[in-house]
């Protein structure tokens, strides 16, 4: 079976990276981590990525005039590195519609809420101050808007009512970790389509998923 190559795309910490990278060692993952792309070279997942023997490429956003040639010079990394998809896991920065047009269902994007609901920056603390009993993470392809397009997986985590915005990060983080991997599997694997803006899974979901992770085991 030939692993799809995939770069992943970074700004931080990197606690997806990892997973990603965890996943993809075991023989039988449909993709490989080829590449690890980060706008800042102070990004903790570079080290990650470096100690696991995966390239990597510092392509600072500050260094670029205009966003379409900063998308280029990622992008040119990306196609170099021989990759056919790209996970954004905690990458800072919005990539143009250009791009991602280019890419389309070819992008996946990681975020910590059961999207549609709080896209954007600060979502443990909308989630709070909402009052939500359960929130989430979901994995979707990107589209040009931001935290948008077509979902593949979401996993629920619920809210306890000590919950601070550390607390709620940490329980969303852990699902996130199981969550990444799944969505990446599937996609690899060639069993994502999409139909009239919704993905379909085909065939049945081999996973060893909570019951609060969609789509479940069959
Ligand atoms: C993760 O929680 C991810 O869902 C979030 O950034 C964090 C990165 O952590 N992404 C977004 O909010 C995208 N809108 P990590 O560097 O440890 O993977």
């Amino acid at each position: 079976m030939a692993r799809l190559k995939t770069a992943v795309l970074i700004s931080g910490r990197g606690s997806n990276l990892a997973a990603l990278i965890r996943a993809a060692e075991a023989a039988d993952y449909p993709a490989e981590i080829a590449l690890v792309v980060s706008n800042r070279a102070d990004a903790g997942g570079l080290a990650l990525a470096e100690a696991a023997g995966i390239a990597t490429a510092v392509i600072d956003h500050r260094g670029f005039a205009e966003r379409d040639a900063f998308d280029r010079a990622v992008e040119a990394a990306i196609v170099d590195a021989g990759c056919t998809l790209i996970c954004l896991a905690g990458f800072m920065r919005i990539l143009g519609a250009a791009l991602v047009e280019r890419w389309s269902d070819r992008i996946l994007n990681i975020h910590p809420s059961l999207l549609p609901a709080f896209p954007g920056l600060d979502t443990h603390r909308r989630a709070l101050a909402a009052g939500v009993r359960i929130t989430g993470a979901t994995v979707h392809l990107a589209r040009p808007a931001v935290d948008d397009g077509p979902i593949i997986a979401q996993a629920a985590v619920p809210v306890l009512p000590e919950d601070g915005e550390a607390d709620l990060a940490d329980r969303v983080l852990a699902a996130e970790h199981r969550l990444y991997p799944l969505a990446l599997g599937l996609l690899a694997a060639g069993r994502v389509r999409v139909a009239d803006g919704r993905v379909r899974i085909d065939g049945p979901v081999d996973w060893p998923a909570s019951p609060l992770i969609s789509p479940v085991p069959e």
